[in-house]
């Protein structure tokens, strides 16, 4: 176990140092991108406030579940600290990785650092002039350019990132003008199964349950059962002691209604059931498509590659990364159908 931990310290501190050399593609945050990227893992910091103070000065609300600080580094630039587990803090670095790589910006340029000797990412400081809150969100949305709200929906969907909702985004607008960002990727390191269109089934349990149930080749996506009124003493009845009390009252009580699916001996419960869907679009623009299937294992493994030695039991294994091209087979099989619709339409129609 030792030798187990500090092997895993080695790691990070070479990660600190290698990953903000690395570069992924296209500089959207200007050609000094990579700069940026080393200067927030590296840089002097001279000042460092929790993430709220900040939010609440510009006249916002503010909401978070981990600690989130602002730094202000010698250089100027401020970055947003924030520790969460290991492998969220990776996921976020990745979601960055991959959106630069297929040239989106809406990720802020993200890196990792260690502070008073705890690791977390470090994501850019966009300062941006609208609150983005619930019923004006799909206002807002609106006046987001078409082809980058696909992308980002899109972007969002191949990468697994089921937890965009409003204050997991940041708009700037200008005039009529919304430009979107994408914060809090952290879970897009979270194993699910994900159909195009639909709310994703999420993996909620480390424990291996049930041996002889779930072994189907693959998700059984319409085999799921629905409690409409979650009771953690009706869930008992099905899973035992297999969980704590506090599992089934705290952890478990979130999903309302509680719809789940045993896949694999593991327990796969879905997010928003009867909520619209954010992560889905019936537009794609060209490029990205192209770009999208251009996408290979190699290039995923280039995105998610140091930290595959870190963590490789709990987050990226084949599983995960053949997860991600299966949605990105799922869009371009998507699109490939709405055009075949098109074709059709225009034919009939001429
Ligand atoms: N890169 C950023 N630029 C500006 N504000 C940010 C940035 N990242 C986070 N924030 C602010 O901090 C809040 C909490 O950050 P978030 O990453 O969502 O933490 P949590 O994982 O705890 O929800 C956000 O809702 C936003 O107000
Ligand atoms: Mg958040």
């Amino acid at each position: 176990m030792r030798v187990h931990v500090r092997l895993k310290g080695w790691w990070v501190v070479a990660l600190v140092c290698v990953v903000p050399c690395l570069s992924y593609g296209n500089y959207v945050y200007g050609p000094d991108e990579d700069d940026i990227c080393y200067a927030l893992g590296h840089d002097q910091i001279v000042d460092m406030r929790p993430m709220s103070e900040i939010v609440h000065q510009d006249g916002k609300h503010y909401s978070a579940s981990h600690p989130v600080f602002l730094i202000t580094l010698k250089s100027g630039i401020k970055g947003v600290y924030k520790i969460q587990r290991e492998c969220e803090i990776f996921a976020e670095v990745a979601a960055y990785r991959a959106s630069r790589m297929l040239h989106f910006s809406f990720v802020p340029p993200t890196t990792i650092r260690v502070i008073n000797g705890k690791l977390g990412s470090v994501q850019m400081y966009v300062k941006t002039n609208i609150e983005v809150l619930g019923s004006q969100f799909e206002h807002l949305l609106a006046l987001v350019p078409a082809d980058d709200l696909a992308n980002i929906k899109i972007f969002l969907y191949v990468f697994g990132q089921h937890d965009a909702v409003a204050h997991n985004m940041l708009m700037n607008k200008e005039q009529d003008k919304v430009t979107l960002f994408a914060i809090d990727n952290g879970c897009i390191a979270i194993k699910k199964f994900w159909q195009y269109g639909k709310n994703p089934f999420i993996h909620v349990s480390t424990v291996y349950l049930f041996p002889k149930v779930g072994e189907e080749k693959n998700f059984p996506y319409s085999h799921f059962k629905t409690m409409p009124n979650y009771h953690p003493d009706e869930l008992k009845k099905v899973f035992g002691s297999i969980f704590s009390l506090a599992y089934y009252k705290n952890k478990l009580s979130k999903y309302k209604p509680f719809r789940y699916i045993i896949f694999n001996h593991q327990l796969w419960v879905q997010k928003k059931v009867d909520e619209p869907v954010f992560c889905f679009i019936t537009y794609c623009p060209a490029d990205t498509l192209e770009r999208l299937k251009a996408l290979t294992k190699l290039d995923l493994v280039q995105i998610f590659s140091s930290f595959r030695k870190v963590i490789a039991d709990e987050f990226v294994d084949d599983d995960f990364l053949n997860a991600i091209l299966d949605r990105r087979d799922q869009v371009v099989a998507y699109f490939d159908h709405v055009k075949r619709d098109l074709v059709r339409e225009e034919m009939r129609c001429g």
